[in-house]
């Protein structure tokens, strides 16, 4: 049997930051069960320490769950005009004061973390582990957006030109850009998306997702705290229709959307569709993402790293493995590797420390995700279903399917599918992986470098692990985004992303 539980609480957050050291208020994921210290007066120190103090704070901190209400579309149309008429003093604003407000909300949102810890567990039911995750990515959003921001935007580019004529390129804001995002990172990839669109000098009209709109109304308060003017940045609850109706609005200067490829689609119909400048359209969806492992992988390797990338965040990950395919001859021992490891996994109340699996977002995710398992249970084979607390929870399943095309749809929760490959059938696993369409994440478990770099040169896949698990990208290090129908290309976290957010501009002046 694996030790699943101590190692699930090393997540990739644990490996090196180069973007940050640690803050005393926030200790990194991997700290919370390092052992706990004193010095010789008894005075306990450490990260287990600060965990405790944090935890007593997090409890302590009272969250005002009242329901937020929708916009109306005259309220939508307002913000919008707002933001219009907001545009031109930010995208006049220098690059280096844009930079200086996010940076300075990465600085509140730390020193308020015990608050968005709280707000995560409650609105977004994260465990402590993914809320701590997930603020560490929302301010690593806001820090090096504003890095990369001041070298992209500071100054303007001096081109080559005859004697007599000087040509300068500069980057600038389009105009609103429209940011839509959704409830499954709603603090991190709703900060995310605002701040390179803020950053690149765009106005900004933000619809968060209708499950988590109290974190995005505290984290629009932070951000106009922190320097964002009222006119640049603008918030919309609401949901589908709201997010339709802005897409469609004359006025975009761009979208930003995060969420469903079968949305991403209808937002891409709506820009063809309407009147106006054409506008770019960022789109980063899902996936059926998938892992090889071969006969020569480390077992225990990879039966954490699968527990990991299948399970944690209760599988409400993009980036989340669905598809394992396990070489034939090791097959049956790494299912049941795999299986016992997920024994272990506590599911349950979020904010109690212990807890490895919190609940699925809502009751119709709940309901979608057990008509899914219901269907396995009748087409697949069953080799491990966990049990689950009575409420939104869903516990993880593992099921073998006879062939990998039964999988057509990303499905978003707990519960991976295996799939056993003979070692000289490698080229099928691929084309199954290219016949899904989606191109997020891949792991690859081999020891042999053949075969990795085989497989790395053949699929066109956003994000490849290699001998780890395939989750929690670091901004800055592990630039995150798919292709095909897991999204238009662009990596958040990334050094070319705010490009994307921004036009240029050519002056040339014959002196
Ligand atoms: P979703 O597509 O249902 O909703 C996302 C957002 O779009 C929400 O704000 C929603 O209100 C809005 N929306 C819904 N219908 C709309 C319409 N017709 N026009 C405009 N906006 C509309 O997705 P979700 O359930 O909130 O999130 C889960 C999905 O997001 C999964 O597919 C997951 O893979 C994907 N995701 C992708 C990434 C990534 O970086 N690639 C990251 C996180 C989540
Ligand atoms: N960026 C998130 C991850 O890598 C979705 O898991």
């Amino acid at each position: 049997r694996v030790p699943v539980t101590a190692l699930l609480q090393r997540p990739a957050d644990a490996i090196v930051r180069p973007q940050h050291a640690a803050h005393p208020k926030i200790p990194l994921p991997g700290d919370l069960f390092a052992p706990e210290r004193r010095n010789s007066r008894g005075v306990e120190f450490g990260a287990r320490a600060a965990l405790d103090r944090l935890l007593t704070e997090v409890k302590a901190e009272t969250i005002d769950l009242k329901p937020i209400a929708d916009a109306t579309p005259d309220q939508a149309n307002a913000a919008m005009a707002a933001a219009r008429a907001g545009f031109a003093a930010w995208s006049r604003t220098p690059a280096a004061t844009r930079a200086a407000a996010l940076e300075q909300a990465a600085h509140l949102l730390e020193n308020r973390a015990p608050h968005f810890i709280a707000l995560l567990q409650r609105e977004g039911g994260k465990t402590l582990d993914d809320a701590l995750s997930e603020l560490r990515e929302a301010t690593d959003f806001c820090r090096y957006y504003a890095a990369q921001g001041r070298k992209l935007f500071g100054n303007d580019v001096a081109m080559p030109g005859p004697t007599g004529e000087s040509n300068a390129l500069a980057m600038r804001g389009r105009g609103v850009f429209v940011a839509i995002s959704p409830w499954n990172f709603p603090l991190a990839i709703f900060l995310g998306q605002v701040t390179a669109a803020l950053m690149a000098g765009n106005s900004v009209v933000a619809k968060p997702a209708e499950q988590t709109p109290r974190i995005a109304v505290e984290a629009v308060r932070l951000l106009h705290e922190a320097g964002i003017p009222a006119s640049a940045l603008h918030l919309v609850t609401g949901d589908g229709r709201i997010g339709a109706a802005l897409a469609a609005h004359p006025d975009i200067g761009g979208i930003v959307f995060t969420g469903s490829t079968e949305v991403a689609r209808s937002i891409n119909r709506a820009l063809a569709a309407r009147d106006g400048p054409i506008v770019p359209l960022i789109a980063e969806t899902g996936g059926i993402n998938t892992m090889i492992a071969d006969a020569t992988a480390l077992p225990e390797q990879v039966a954490d790293d699968v527990v990991t990338s299948a399970f944690r965040s209760a599988g409400q990950r993009c980036s989340a493995l669905r598809l394992l395919f396990v070489q034939e001859d090791v097959a049956d021992r790494m299912i049941e590797m795999i299986a016992g490891a997920a024994r272990e996994l506590k599911i349950g109340d979020p904010s109690d420390v212990a807890t490895h699996i919190g609940p699925v977002i809502d009751v119709e995710a709940k309901q979608r995700l057990d008509a899914h398992i219901a269907r396995m249970r009748r087409e697949a084979r069953l080799h491990f279903a966990g049990t689950a607390p009575e409420g939104c929870f869903v516990a993880p399943h593992i099921f073998e399917l006879g062939d990998a095309g039964q999988l057509t749809e990303e499905v978003f929760g707990p519960i991976l599918h295996v799939v056993r490959y003979r070692a000289e059938n490698l080229e099928r696993v691929l084309q199954a992986i290219e016949r899904t369409g989606y191109g997020l994440t891949l792991g690859i478990h081999s020891r042999i470098d053949d075969t990795i770099e085989a497989i790395v040169d053949r699929v066109q896949i956003g994000n490849i692990y290699v001998n780890r698990n395939m989750i929690g990208a670091v901004v800055g290090v592990q630039p995150f985004g798919g292709n095909g129908l897991s999204g238009t290309g662009p990596k958040a976290g990334g050094p070319h992303y705010l490009a994307g957010f921004a036009t240029e501009q050519t002056v040339t002046i014959n002196t």
